[in-house]
């Protein structure tokens, strides 16, 4: 199979064809879910909570994330493969973010992703000036949990919501290849997908995005933890793993995920 490039995203989004993402971390997964029709695999550090059995993301490491992408990339030959930026390996400057985005690259993904706003300009930049896609990441920042107070909605007030809006426009312009929009009310996501040419993958932020992600074992329902509102179970009334995730594919090509209960 011809593997999928930003160009070919960027055609399903121009043709008004939904994203379908999903995380993914080993390659008996990457396989299931490239077969079941999945455009994106995400290697999230979120694998420091659903994997690693930490309650947050912020120790995972850059060789565990550079495994985690081999991995995958190993069980794949279609997908697109995007790989986080864990904590602390973005933060210090655009060099030192380039030099660790590099390894995830060299191990196999397509696409970087790094949370933050506005002050993220110049590291999208350096780096989509030398070769690394970015993915950008606003909203809720599950590494900034600390400084967010929690896992909590983003962009609620007015001002809250107008700096989203900016931090999207600017985020475009250092370069941004895609954006992913955590924990916002659908209008503000709706709001940011029409200002943006590139697109938008939500979670959390409604059905007008470009795209949808998910968290692989929370959309399984087998999270021993708690998994937020905006999650769907696709196990529930699905024979197989493959059919749940054939489904959450279909759901979000159809507009059907995320539903009113799935929004704030
Ligand atoms: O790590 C992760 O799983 C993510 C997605 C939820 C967007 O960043
Ligand atoms: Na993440």
């Amino acid at each position: 199979a011809v593997r999928l490039t930003r160009e070919t995203l960027y055609k399903l989004y121009r043709s008004s064809q939904k994203i379908a993402a999903l995380t993914c971390y080993d390659a008996t997964f990457a396989t299931l879910l490239e077969n079941a029709g999945v455009d994106i695999l995400l290697v999230g550090d979120s694998l420091g909570n659903v994997v690693q059995g930490h309650t947050d993301t912020l120790s995972v490491t850059l060789d565990e994330m550079a495994y985690h992408t081999r991995c995958v990339a190993r069980g794949t030959s279609r997908a697109f493969i995007m790989a986080d930026m864990p904590f602390g390996t973005s933060q210090i400057s655009p060099q030192e973010t380039f030099r660790n985005a590099a390894r995830l690259m060299a191990a196999g993904a397509q696409m970087v992703k790094i949370e933050g706003g506005r002050h993220m300009v110049d590291t999208v930049d350096f780096l989509t000036c030398r070769g690394i896609p970015v993915c950008a990441h606003i909203g809720l920042m599950p590494q900034s949990v600390h400084q967010l107070g929690g896992y909590r909605l983003q962009g609620r007030s007015e001002i809250e919501a107008e700096r989203l809006l900016e931090d999207a426009a600017l985020l475009q312009q250092a370069g941004a290849a895609m954006l992913v929009m955590e924990l916002i009310p659908a209008v503000l996501a709706e709001q940011i997908t029409q200002q943006l040419a590139i697109p938008t993958i939500g979670i959390g932020a409604g059905a007008a995005c470009a795209g949808q992600v998910l968290v692989l074992h929370d959309m399984l329902g087998i999270y021993p933890g708690t998994s937020p509102r905006f999650v769907k179970n696709f196990m529930l009334g699905a024979e197989s793993v493959q059919t749940a995730v054939r489904n959450y594919v279909s759901a979000v090509k159809s507009g059907q995920f995320p539903a009113s209960e799935h929004r704030f």
